[in-house]
């Protein structure tokens, strides 16, 4: 029901909001990298497993029955149908180097915990830093700072500003930058804020025009996908795909279309 979702949308809220208040007071002390994951590139810090514990503490207390997949603690099992899907904090690397530009990002989906088969049914995007909270709840609009956030009508290509990121080993970087070579000439200019989850909502709400990445993960997606959803952003792949982990590409129709074209055209993906 729409209030068991809006308790839902609460719930994150809440979650995201804690982790925001550790990860946020801890920066000065803990940022330091603490370990590598897929590359030397790829960073972690003692805040991300610290505030990842603290959601998990969170939503054990409320939600016990729940599944919960993690960036940094990987999946736990539940009986509900419904994950958590939970990055502590997306934009590592801003949150390092202390880019105030990295956010707490909590959902829970029904489904598959990734996407193309995923349903997110509520989210948060939380910046400690400038304290913008996304919300999102799946039927019930998004909303930034409690107001309602419905998506601008999008330019065209040529007049847009988009948003991508990159994955972290040296041969995903290559063809990727192969494509932003493709792509920068035909738009107004390209955006790296280093935080997808901030993408998705910054699309939402018109501080971008366009978003795209290949390979993001579930927890860099879940909450900030609900986010543009909710507010009329179309989440597409290449070629009539469906958005996925592989491709994701969004903006108001019908720049997703467009920009979705031109990134094929770029070779963004490898012939299947
Ligand atoms: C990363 C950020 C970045 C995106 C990467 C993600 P992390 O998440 O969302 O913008 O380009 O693909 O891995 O590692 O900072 O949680």
């Amino acid at each position: 029901s729409a209030e068991e979702v809006a308790a839902l949308a609460d719930l994150a809220e809440r979650a995201a909001r804690a982790a925001g208040e550790l990860v946020r007071a801890g920066r000065a002390e803990h940022s330091a990298v603490t370990a590598t994951k897929s590359s030397r590139t790829d960073v972690v810090t003692a805040m991300d497993t610290a505030a990842e514990q603290l959601i998990r503490e969170v939503l054990r207390a409320e939600r016990p029955q729940d599944a919960v997949l993690g960036e940094e603690g990987g999946s736990t099992g539940g009986t509900s149908g419904l994950t958590w899907v939970l990055d502590p904090i997306d934009g590592t690397v801003n949150y390092v180097y202390g880019i105030p530009a990295y956010a707490v990002s909590v959902a829970v989906v029904a489904g598959e915990p990734a996407p193309p088969r995923w349903r997110p049914v509520a989210g948060c995007v939380h910046n400690p830093e400038t304290g913008e909270t996304w919300t999102a709840a799946a039927g019930g609009g998004a909303r930034l700072d409690g107001e309602p956030v419905v998506a601008a009508p999008a330019p065209p290509l040529a007049e847009a500003l988009v948003g991508t990121g990159f994955g972290y080993t040296a041969q995903r970087r290559e063809e990727q930058a192969r494509v932003v070579a493709h792509v920068l000439p035909r738009v107004r200019d390209l955006r790296r804020t280093g935080s997808a989850a901030l993408d998705l909502c910054y699309l939402a709400s018109g501080r971008l025009d366009a978003f795209y990445e290949r390979g993001l993960n579930p927890w860099d997606a879940a909450a900030g996908w609900l986010v543009a959803a909710e507010a009329g952003i179309s989440l597409v792949g290449l070629d009539g795909a469906g958005a996925s982990q592989e491709m994701l590409v969004a903006a108001a129709a019908p720049l997703a279309a467009e920009l979705a074209a031109e990134l094929s055209r770029a070779g963004a993906l490898p012939p299947a």
